[in-house]
């Protein structure tokens, strides 16, 4: 049953939790991926305070994320006393990718290669019977309505996890919806670069190429990504990206011709990513990211800003 902002006391949903974990999960042992996000965070905590060492996370390291993103995360969890292995998976990753280029076959590429070639064998191998995750109210909606293929819904695989792998996944956020999930991150003493983080996809950096997605590629919009995250921080957009297409363009470098890549930047203004419309940046800024991102990002000649609202549009790419 949804718990509305304006019903949840942070507190006293953390307290509950904690019971409810420690009756359910007993002296037993269970783990969880954290990705960064508010949702792997705030479960990363919850479980923490209510398990302790008895929870073992995990950074899976798919080779899709930003730049130092693996590193900050584990550091910042150390800060908070908790401890994350980072999992390095980015050859199985790039294997299942390779020479897929439709949207739906990548984010299945994605998903499968996570939870079967990955997490099972960490579940394996930790012997846990409990395995946590962050989903919330809105992935199960989407889900239900086919709007979204959610990462974290086992269902759709027609996995039994007990069957399958011998866990029970507990989720207990499924009550809330993403302002109260930022509420509870809040309340267990999460820092607000995670709870007011910008949505970021669970495809990682795979949802901004089109196209192939090999390491290379992955690193150009990489360094794109870096680049935009910079200039546009203080814009007050709801989330803004750098996106690699597939086609390629004629440019000009050191007075040669070169047949180069293609970035395009979106900024949205949004209030829950249902719709969305482009943010009206200052001619300036986008000169400035066109500057940097065509002379600090090797083979990039062309950056072009996306002014589609969504719908038709998506906020990403695939
Ligand atoms: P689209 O591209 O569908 O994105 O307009 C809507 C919002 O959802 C984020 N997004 C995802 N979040 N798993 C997630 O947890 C995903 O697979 C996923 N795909 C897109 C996107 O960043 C935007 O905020």
């Amino acid at each position: 049953m949804e718990i509305r902002l304006k019903e949840l006391n942070p507190k006293k949903f953390i307290e509950e939790k904690m019971k409810d974990i420690s009756s359910k999960v007993g002296n037993g042992i269970a783990i969880n991926a954290l990705s960064g996000g508010v949702d792997s965070s705030a479960v990363t905590i919850l479980g923490h305070k209510a398990l302790g060492d008895r929870l073992k996370t995990y950074f899976i390291d798919n080779g899709l994320m930003r730049e130092g993103e693996p590193e900050r995360i584990v550091s910042m969890f150390k800060k908070l006393g908790v401890n994350v292995e980072i999992v390095d998976s980015k050859e199985i990753f790039f294997n299942a990718l390779r020479s897929i280029t439709d949207p739906e076959e990548k984010r299945e590429a994605i998903t499968k290669a996570f939870y079967k070639d990955v997490f099972s064998d960490l579940v394996k191998k930790s012997g846990a019977k409990y395995l946590f995750q962050g989903t919330i109210l809105t992935d199960v909606d989407e889900t239900i309505a086919g709007i979204k293929r959610q990462h974290n819904v086992f269902e759709q695989f027609g996995i039994d996890p007990e069957d399958a792998f011998g866990y029970r996944i507990l989720e207990p956020l499924v009550q809330l919806r993403k302002p109260a999930v930022r509420e509870v991150a809040r309340a267990l003493g999460l820092p607000e670069e995670t709870y007011n983080r910008p949505p970021f996809p669970g495809p990682a950096l795979a949802a901004r190429i089109i196209g192939e997605v090999s390491p290379e590629r992955v690193e150009t919009v990489r360094k794109a990504t870096r680049i935009v995250e910079e200039e546009l921080k203080d814009s007050g957009a709801f989330q803004y990206l750098a996106i690699l297409h597939e086609d390629r363009v004629t440019g000009m470098r050191d007075g040669r011709r070169d047949f180069g890549f293609q970035i395009e930047v979106r900024c949205w203004e949004s209030k829950d990513a249902r719709t969305g419309s482009p943010t009206r940046l200052p001619y300036d800024t986008l000169d400035k990211l066109a500057e940097r991102i065509t002379t600090e990002v090797p083979g990039v000649v062309s950056v072009t800003y996306n002014i589609t609202k969504k719908p038709p549009s998506t906020i990403e790419a695939i």
